[in-house]
């Protein structure tokens, strides 16, 4: 129920206003102000009244909504405590009915949105900084599916471009088939750091590679095939890790895909007039917008990253004509973004408003008891093992009997990463510190879990699959159930806000309040030793938190195991 709606119709019907207007005003006071409260001000302009009488005048002539205990009039407020007996059947009645489904919406039906997130670059490592992408994007695309919209996730590898001929080079002068085979991307990234350092004094090593590149963009056989087979090798390390994290793409598409395509985008904007040449390149001069110009073409004819980006953008509202198209990536790419989706604009394209770019913050490393040897990146698959490890040792104190411990283990301690990723606003910086995603008390991934096993437990013991209509609701009129039912109350409005500012950290700290909610009356109030209708109204409540949370962590890209 929208309790809101219920208020703002009263109000607007008392005051003679517009229910819309009301409904904006509405807030969420502290704690012990009423649940809900409607401020005069705003209205004391119009009525040229006091706030305060304006308040008093439509408090005394309100009628009082059936879900509202109590309606007060408080300085320039009004203040609307509302029926823990009655809020709580509406609630949980509903979420115990929907079950996890209760979060889902029609608001983006009939909507597209394309998501570009994660896309590592072929032949480098994937390293931490790429798992803010793959958490960020993977989370905001289960967000825009739970509200209802199509979603496309694209994985827009970074498989073209200078650094194969590079590779090829550094392959043919020092790679060995078997170490690439044995090592993948850590023999591959070893002689790709290599080919840096010697091309330092040898800068001819810089033509050749150049050479190799142009012999991959003409088709020529041997380049292909030694491409093709280091992408080969970084996607089976990828999709490991992939399969790690629980998550798949609807498009693999990467840089290479639009090889045949770039033609004929360049050919377009240079007939809308917006190439220019500069120092042999080709660019589209953005002074005017106080930005350096976009390079579309090298002087040597080769295409450049923002090329690749503009002909995928212009395929993929062709493809999906999307309403939104999302581009997961770090902070630094600012710029190029910016540059490009000017570009889009220029050539008279009015979906270019619909192009958003998403960046977050960098990843350090903190007290630096995760840094390796100078020079080499850290690698996310051993991070991830770090975690898991870590994280069976503290099962193995806390809980060593514990079934499947090693299945647990590993969706705990990815768990944590993920979550500790997404509990802050995007932009923030994140340190990683293990002492603190893995501490079960904190607000953290494995305290979430924990609380989901714990509601599990619960229902395990009461031995029942499900909750019926009988529920004495009115004895559900503590603080702490109505708590608990107003986290959940509040939940799917959380999820609409992420969509809006592409923010998960919304939906990972509302997953903190009901687990906060729920502690805090589990601890208060006997379930299963209570009288029966006591008991099963407590239940209600313990099943809707189960489903809450499991529906909540999967959002997040989080595993909600039923024991820990
Ligand atoms: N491969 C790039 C990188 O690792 C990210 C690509 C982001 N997506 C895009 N369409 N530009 O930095």
């Amino acid at each position: 129920m929208d309790f809101i709606k219920g208020i703002s119709e009263a109000i607007a019907k008392a005051a003679d206003l517009d229910i819309n207007d009301v409904k904006d005003s509405i807030e969420i006071p502290k704690q012990g102000m009423g649940d809900y409260a409607f401020p005069c001000f705003k209205l004391a302009k119009i009525l040229r009244k006091s706030p305060q009488m304006i308040a008093s005048d439509i408090a005394e002539k309100i009628e009082k909504p059936s879900f509202t205990a109590d309606i007060q009039a408080v300085n320039a407020y009004i203040n609307f405590y509302v029926d823990k007996s009655v809020f709580a059947e509406n609630v949980l009645s509903n979420i115990n009915k929907k079950g996890r489904e209760y979060i889902n919406s029609d608001l983006g039906n009939g909507k597209t949105i394309v998501i570009d997130y994660s896309s590592p670059n072929i032949a480098k490592p994937f390293h931490i900084g790429h798992l803010r992408s793959t958490a960020i994007g993977n989370s905001l695309y289960k967000i825009y599916k739970a509200l209802g919209y199509k979603v496309v996730g694209i994985n827009h590898l970074g498989d073209w471009g200078t650094q194969f001929g590079k590779l090829i080079v550094a392959y043919k002068l020092w790679g060995d088939k078997e170490a690439v085979e044995r090592d993948d991307i850590k023999e591959l990234s070893r002689i790709y750091v290599k080919f840096h350092e010697e091309a330092e004094n040898k800068p001819e090593l810089n033509d050749e590679a150049r050479t190799w590149l142009v012999k991959m963009q003409e088709g020529d056989d041997e380049a292909l095939s030694l491409w093709k087979w280091f992408c080969e090798i970084s996607m089976k390390e990828f999709n490991r890790i992939y399969n790690r994290l629980g998550i798949t793409f609807d498009s693999y598409a990467g840089e290479s895909f639009y090889n045949d395509k770039m033609e004929a985008v360049v050919e377009e904007i240079k007939e809308k007039n917006l190439l220019t040449e500069s120092q042999g390149a080709q660019i589209v001069d953005l002074e005017e917008y106080k930005m350096p110009p976009c390079l579309i073409l090298r002087s040597d004819g080769g295409t450049l990253y923002p090329t690749r980006d503009i002909s995928a953008a212009i395929y993929r509202k062709n493809t999906y004509d999307f309403d939104k198209c999302i581009y997961v990536t770090a902070l630094d790419q600012n710029l190029h973004f910016a540059q490009w989706f000017k570009v889009i604009e220029l050539m008279g394209y009015d979906w270019a408003k619909d192009l958003v770019h998403t960046p977050f913050g960098l990843v350090s490393l903190g007290d630096g008891k995760l840094s390796t040897r100078k020079g080499h990146v850290v690698l996310m698959e051993d991070i991830l093992n770090m975690s898991v490890e870590k994280t069976k040792n503290i099962i193995e104190e806390k809980n060593p009997n514990l079934e499947n411990k090693d299945k647990v283990a590993e969706e705990v301690g990815i768990g944590a990463i993920i979550f500790d990723d997404l509990f802050n606003s995007r932009i923030k910086n994140v340190v990683f510190d293990f002492d603190r995603m893995l501490n079960f008390d904190g607000e953290t991934g494995p305290y979430a879990q924990y609380t989901h096993a714990r509601a599990s437990s619960i229902i395990k013991k009461a031995g029942i699959e499900k909750i019926e209509d009988n529920i004495d609701y009115s004895i559900l009129c503590d603080d702490t159930s109505f708590n608990v039912c107003k986290a959940i109350n509040d939940f799917p409005d959380k999820i609409k806000e992420a969509a809006e500012k592409n923010e998960p950290y919304i939906v990972a700290r509302q997953i903190i309040e009901v687990c906060k909610a729920f502690n805090k009356f589990y601890n208060e109030n006997n379930i299963m030793n209570s009288e029966e209708d006591v008991k099963m109204a407590r239940l209600a409540i313990v099943f809707a938190v189960r489903d809450i949370l499991a529906a909540g962590l999967d959002l997040l890209g989080i595993k909600a195991p039923e024991q820990m």
